[in-house]
């Protein structure tokens, strides 16, 4: 059980308070490449902060503050220009350093006065990798946005789901290892929404949580398995400080705000070998929702969609005062006290957990990853679909099990590059 401070400590993302501070030592990904594409501008709000991202004409990405220095109009209804984005109240220009390059009227009046080179905008820097758009807004330098192994890997069908979950991040982290509630909150729960609660999923025979350079994995023993599976030998993991890594797809819990969280999903599959060289030339983007349109109840039909349920259900803030932790809980209780002491290495000016500077180190950085060898080399179409696997997320799937609202676009596209021919029955098969 938590004090109120402690709990606090744990939560809040504003600028100045400690895991407000630790959060900003980390890229953040807002936005999908293609999203800017399509719209070259997007407000965001970012740990407490209201913002806008956009791409100018010259392919810069910019991240400033949502509201114009001038008198404060929202400038996510600004233009993109060949450089930087232009207010649309008295059209003010902005670039993606902050500078204001032009004031039309007081350059008229006043030309000689310089008024714009004294005043600046906030503004945050934007990397573009791996289909993603990260920020940054911590202090300077800018460490490495991280290239984690699977961004390096080709023949995949890649795609990105956003959702916007009404809580704060770090509960929706804690679930980042937490294995156990994968039996009950997916497969039990699964199996009861179907009507078929008598017939139980295999129960956990044993969990375990190790520290590593990017996080800490967690590994489990099913009923029916034993240590020499991957399950125990390879684990799966979170990366430092926000992100679920499955093998074959992140979740990125990133915070809007104290009460608020946008999770970003980046799944990749692969091809089958039958369906190679597969090239991406845009990694598609969605949003998928959360509540039914005419019940304004929560939707449980899909893996991602039943954490949401879980988490928002714990309350805008978790309140760790009134908790009963108990073994299943090893891992979050080591993850918070991790999170705390980096909170604090921050604090006193050290480096925290997991921040990459160095390119080398950079070029691939390799993760705990189950079924690695398929992800890299693929299978044959028949194989993938014969062989029974005992690891989950392997086998080709017909179906987008994690999230509901997969445009028919997004689907059509997945099963021409998998090979699909016919949209088939469900064959969900989801990995946690
Ligand atoms: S408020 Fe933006 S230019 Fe005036
Ligand atoms: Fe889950």
């Amino acid at each position: 059980m938590l004090s109120e401070e402690q709990n606090r400590a744990l939560t809040e993302v504003g600028a100045g308070t400690p895991m407000g501070e630790l959060l900003r030592r980390y890229w953040m990904p807002i936005a999908a490449v293609a999203e800017l594409d399509d719209h070259p501008t997007k407000p965001v709000r970012l740990m407490g902060e209201d913002l806008v991202l956009y791409k100018d004409k010259a392919g810069n990405y910019g991240l400033v503050d949502r509201h114009c220095p001038h008198r404060r109009a929202d400038l996510s209804y600004g233009w993109v220009e060949s450089c930087g984005l232009r207010c649309h109240y008295h059209g003010w220009l902005w670039d993606h350093t902050g500078r204001c390059l032009q004031q039309p009227f007081e350059e008229t009046a006043h030309p000689d006065a310089k008024f714009k080179d004294r005043v600046r905008i906030k503004a945050y820097p934007v990397e573009a990798k791996a289909g993603l758009l990260w920020a940054y807004l911590g202090p300077p330098p800018a460490p490495l946005v991280p290239t984690w192994e699977p961004f390096t890997w080709g023949n995949g069908f890649v795609q990105i789901v956003f959702s916007e979950v009404p809580c704060n991040w770090f509960q929706c982290q804690e679930n980042s290892i937490d294995p156990v509630h994968f039996e009950w909150l997916h497969s039990n729960w699964s199996r009861a929404l179907g009507g078929a609660e008598g017939q139980r999923s295999p129960t956990h025979l044993k969990v375990g949580f190790e520290e590593f350079e990017y996080g800490i994995t967690y590994r489990r023993v099913l009923e029916g398995q034993s240590e020499q599976d991957e399950l125990w030998t390879v684990g799966r993991c979170c990366l430092w400080p926000n992100c679920l890594f499955t093998g074959g797809h992140f979740e990125w819990r990133v915070p809007i705000d104290d009460g608020n969280m946008l999770s970003v999903g980046w799944f990749f599959d692969r091809v089958p070998n039958e369906m190679e060289p597969y090239k991406q030339d845009r990694i598609p983007y969605w949003v998928s929702p959360i509540k039914g349109a005419l019940t304004d109840r929560w939707i449980t039909s899909h893996v991602m969609n039943q954490d949401f349920v879980a988490w928002a259900g714990q309350g805008a803030v978790a309140d760790r005062t009134q908790e009963h932790l108990g073994e299943s809980d090893r891992g979050v209780i080591m993850m918070r006290r991790r999170i705390l002491e980096d909170a604090e290495r921050v604090a006193r000016g050290e480096e925290p957990k997991g921040v990459i500077r160095d390119p080398d180190k950079n070029r691939i950085v390799r993760l705990p990853i189950i079924g690695r060898d398929f992800f890299v080399n693929g299978s044959s179409k028949v194989e993938s679909e014969t062989s029974r696997q005992r690891t989950p997320g392997l086998p080709l799937r017909r179906e987008f099990p994690f999230l509901v609202g997969q445009p028919e676009e997004v689907r059509a596209a997945y099963r021409r590059a998998m090979g699909l021919p016919e949209p088939g029955v469900d064959a969900r098969s989801p990995a946690g």
